[in-house]
C-alpha cells in the first residue's frame, strides 16, 4: 500500500500563498512532494517565501491566474525545472459579489467567471502535456458547495463552481486513456479569512447580525460545524496518492454534510 506516499511527486497549484491552497502545499511539502504554486498577492507571496517549510522543495511564482499569458509564463518557468508533473490542483477562486440578481453588475459577472472558470482552463490546458509526458497524473478541481446546491445571493459564484463540476466530470471522460484522473472537491464552510468576508458582505446586504449569518452558515452542515484548510488538503493528498488509483470523476464534499447553502 502506498499510504499516502508523496516523496518527489511534483504537483503546480494555482492561488496557493494563503488560505486553501497554501494549507494543501504544507501538507503535500510534509510528505516529501516538490510543490509550484503561483499567486497574484505580492504579500501573501513572500510570507511564504519566509515561511520554515520553504526548502528547495517550494518554487513561489507572481502571476494573476485569471490573465492566460501570466499563466503562460509561470508554467515556462516550471518547465525549466521538471517536463513533468503529477498534479495539478486548480484552487483560483474568488467569492465574487453578494446581492440578488437585479443588483449585480455584469462587470462582477464576468470577472468571477473569469478567475472561478477560465483560469481552471489557461492552468488544465498547459498541465496535460505534462501529465501525460508522466503516464499518468490526477487533477483537482476546487469547486465548492455552491457547485451543487443553489446558493442565494451569490448567483455569480454558484454559475462558476457548478461549471467547474462539468469541467472536472469532461475532462475525466477525456483523460481517462491516459491515466489522468480528474476529481472535484466541493469545501463546505472553511474557517478563515474568506468565510468573514463572505458572512460580513452577507450581514450588510441582509441588514442583520454577523454572528446570527455566523450560525445559520455553521448550522448548515449536518455535523454543525466549521470545516478547516487542512481538511481539503488532507482529502487533496489522499486523492493524488496511489491509495486513489482508481478514483476518477468524483464530486467529492469536505463539507460535515452540508445539506442546505442558504
Ligand atoms: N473559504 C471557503 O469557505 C471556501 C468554501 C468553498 C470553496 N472554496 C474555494 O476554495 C478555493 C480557495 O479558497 P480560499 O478561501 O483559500 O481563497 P482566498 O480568498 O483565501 O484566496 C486564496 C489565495 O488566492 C489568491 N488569489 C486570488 N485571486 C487570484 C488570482 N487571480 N490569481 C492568483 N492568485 C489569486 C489570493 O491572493 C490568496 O492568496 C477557491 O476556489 C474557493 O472558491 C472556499
Amino acid at each position: 500500500m502506498a499510504l499516502l506516499n508523496l516523496k518527489n511527486k511534483k504537483i503546480v497549484i494555482s492561488a496557493g500563498a494563503s488560505g486553501i491552497g497554501w494549507a494543501i502545499a504544507k501538507i503535500f511539502l510534509s510528505k516529501g512532494a516538490n510543490i509550484y504554486l503561483c499567486d497574484i498577492d505580492l504579500k501573501n507571496i513572500n510570507k511564504v517565501k519566509k515561511h520554515p517549510l520553504n526548502n528547495k522543495r517550494l518554487f513561489v511564482h507572481e502571476c494573476d491566474a485569471s490573465e492566460e499569458h501570466d499563466v503562460e509564463n509561470f508554467f515556462d518557468k516550471i518547465r525549466k525545472k521538471t517536463k513533468k508533473i503529477d498534479a495539478l490542483i486548480n484552487n483560483v477562486g474568488v467569492a465574487g459579489p453578494t446581492g440578488t440578481i437585479e443588483k449585480l453588475s455584469s462587470e462582477d459577472w464576468e470577472r468571477t467567471l473569469q478567475v472561478n472558470v477560465i483560469s481552471h482552463f489557461y492552468f488544465t490546458k498547459l498541465a496535460i502535456p505534462m501529465l501525460k509526458k508522466n503516464k499518468s497524473g490526477s487533477i483537482i478541481n476546487i469547486s465548492s458547495g455552491a457547485g451543487i446546491m443553489g446558493f442565494p445571493l451569490r448567483s455569480p459564484y454558484a454559475a462558476s463552481k457548478w461549471a467547474v463540476v462539468g469541467m472536472t466530470k469532461t475532462l475525466a471522460m477525456e483523460l481517462g486513456k491516459f491515466k489522468i484522473r480528474v476529481n472535484a472537491i466541493c469545501p463546505g464552510t472553511i474557517k478563515g479569512n474568506r468565510m468573514v468576508k463572505v458572512i460580513r458582505d452577507k450581514a450588510n446586504f441582509l441588514k442583520i447580525p454577523k454572528r446570527k449569518i455566523e450560525k445559520e452558515f455553521v448550522s448548515m452542515a449536518s455535523m454543525n460545524c466549521w470545516i478547516y484548510e487542512e481538511d481539503i488538503g488532507k482529502m487533496c493528498s489522499f486523492l493524488i496518492s496511489e491509495d486513489a488509483e482508481r478514483i476518477s470523476g468524483q464530486v467529492i464534499g469536505v463539507d460535515g454534510n452540508a445539506v442546505r447553502l442558504d
